[in-house]
């Protein structure tokens, strides 16, 4: 069976999808340095696959011990790479902090491993790319705007890379995954989102709240030009998020692909605003969400959601999972870190 090297794969995404990984029988083996997450990782991942993936406590941006990796492990076949900074905010405060970390981790993984015989990356990307798109739902053939954060623009960039290397390398082939809002838990209990410091996203917020770790939710803006005036959104689960990856990497394994460079979106197909998410969430939960209506959020794009027909009719993924289970797991997750 293949061997994967999963760069960020103790992360939230990286974590989901060496299961996913792990029970289709690949062979995996992950590079993280630990920066946005927690040893405990890993044991979790042996818990719920019942197989150990070996681990590397290194950075990306590190050629030497990337060199060493690759010499120990022999060949790759694939790597799914997730290795990056990812807050909006800091990367505003600290912009050549992430252009030193996320582009420099990628050149230096294509400088270690872009010249093996026969090299299939998948990499993880953001509807970000796509700031304040014309028309939804936002298909991949959207223009790419002006990113609106430095994180944002790292995403951009390296896709610009990832091409201009496919083009060069014949032995290469990429598929960059543009993620919409994932969210949810695994079904286990076992792992999820947990982020070292502060947390920014909606539903985990929200998560917070019912658990009684934050008064209450505030709701940037309701004066946007949507059914409620707030935020739409297309939320997916990470799990399904997974599925993605795994069926990109076969995909490309299997030689399907047409191009070298291939993109695809990865969300559920369906916008909900952010006082929907709230209505959702009480409902599903029975729990009472606190909120109050706060200025606009900087940066923030009035309605995202994805086309998914390509990554359908290509790779024949679909997203699984309801609404109802992205919430309640994301929230059983919550009760679990507060434990
Ligand atoms: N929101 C609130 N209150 C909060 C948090 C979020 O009202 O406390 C709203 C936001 O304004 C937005 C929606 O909920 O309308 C979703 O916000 P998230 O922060 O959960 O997610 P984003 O859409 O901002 O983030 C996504 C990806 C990021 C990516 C970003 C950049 O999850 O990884 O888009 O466009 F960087």
């Amino acid at each position: 069976m293949a061997k994967i090297l999963v760069t960020g794969g103790n992360g939230f995404i990286g974590s989901h999808t060496v299961v996913e990984l792990l029970s289709q029988g690949y062979e995996v083996v992950i590079a993280d340095n630990l920066c946005n997450s927690k040893p405990y990782v890993q044991e979790r991942i042996a818990k719920i696959s019942g197989k150990k993936p070996v681990f590397y406590q290194i950075d990306v941006c590190d050629a030497e011990a990337l060199q060493q990796l690759k010499e120990k492990e022999g060949r790759i076949d694939g790597i799914i790479h997730f290795a990056a900074h990812l807050f909006v905010d800091e990367s505003v405060a600290n912009p050549l902090k992430y252009y030193r970390n996320n582009l420099d981790g990628l050149i230096t993984l294509l400088e270690v491993f872009g010249g093996e015989k026969d090299i299939k990356m998948v990499f993880s990307s953001s509807c970000t790319v796509y700031g304040n798109p014309e028309t939804l739902p936002i298909s991949e053939q959207e223009s790419i705007k002006k990113a609106v954060s430095p994180y944002g623009n790292t995403k951009k960039v390296s896709e610009e890379i990832l091409y201009d290397f496919a083009v060069s390398h014949n032995n290469f082939n990429v598929i960059s995954l543009r993620y919409f809002n994932p969210i949810g838990a695994h079904g286990s209990g076992l792992i999820g989102e947990d982020p070292i410091g502060h947390q920014t996203h909606l539903v985990p917020i929200i998560s917070e709240v019912a658990a009684g770790k934050r008064a209450a939710l505030k709701v940037f803006g309701n004066d946007y030009q949507t059914k409620d005036g707030t935020c739409v959104r297309d939320y997916i689960h990470v799990v399904d998020l997974a599925h993605a990856h795994v069926k990109a990497l076969d995909y490309l394994l299997n030689d399907k692909n047409n191009d070298a460079f291939e993109v695809y979106n990865a969300g559920s197909g369906t916008g909900y605003t952010v006082l929907e998410i709230v209505a959702a969430f009480e409902k599903a939960s029975g729990i009472k969400i606190n909120y109050e209506v706060a200025p606009r959020r900087p940066g923030d794009a009035e309605a995202v959601f994805a086309d998914i027909s390509a990554i359908g009719n290509r790779l024949g993924w679909q997203p699984a999972e309801s609404l109802d289970n992205m919430l309640l797991s994301t929230y059983n997750w919550e009760k679990n870190l507060t434990k």
